[in-house]
């Protein structure tokens, strides 16, 4: 159990299909962790009275969410957000968030510089930690619905790649050379 995760293949087919080498690759929790990449799994269902997302808001202090759709027919500028997510870049804070329905995929960059999909589901949750390099696409789907969290105020802003003179992106990998 848990979540699916493979390495990429080099193709420049549609962003919204897998994108699975073959033979698959796939990519264990374990080294997702190893990347600083947190996740649980919840239920979706109950997520307005639920004991254990209230408990991982409170220890990790996500005082802050909000809930987002990303349809075509329900989000103004679907077209561009759809582009912008998809290009690569990292934030100064982490990246939280709580797939309530659909399915997406965040694309993460592993510590050689391989993208690394990681399928979220209905139920998934996902911290990505400040500086990794990331990008977001809905699969064939075509929608999903997300809580978004936040540690006090948010700050959604992406700096595109390159962005290594940040803190956080430096910050980020002396973690990965002290754990890998
Ligand atoms: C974000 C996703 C697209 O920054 O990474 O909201
Ligand atoms: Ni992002």
């Amino acid at each position: 159990m848990g979540v699916e995760a493979w390495y990429m293949d080099d193709s420049d087919d549609d962003q919204r299909k897998p994108h699975k080498r073959r033979p698959n690759v796939a990519v264990t929790l374990e080294e997702l962790e190893k990347h600083g990449i947190l996740y649980w799994k919840l239920d979706p269902n109950k997520f307005e009275d639920d004991l254990k997302l209230q408990k991982i808001r409170k220890e990790r202090n996500y005082t802050w969410m909000d809930i987002v759709n990303i349809h075509k027919d329900t989000m103004p500028n679907y077209e561009e957000k759809i582009k912008s997510f998809y290009q690569e870049h990292i934030h100064l804070d982490e990246e939280i968030r709580y797939i309530l329905a659909g399915s997406g995929y965040f694309d993460v960059r592993d510590k050689d510089d391989k993208w690394i999909r990681i399928a979220m589901k209905e139920g998934d949750m996902i911290t990505l930690p400040a500086g990794i390099y990331h990008r977001f696409t809905l699969d064939e789907n075509n929608y999903v619905k997300a809580m978004r969290l936040f540690v006090g105020e948010p700050v959604w802003t992406p700096y595109y790649r390159p962005a290594d003179e940040f803190e956080a992106r430096k910050k980020y990998i002396q973690f990965l050379n002290e754990r890998l």
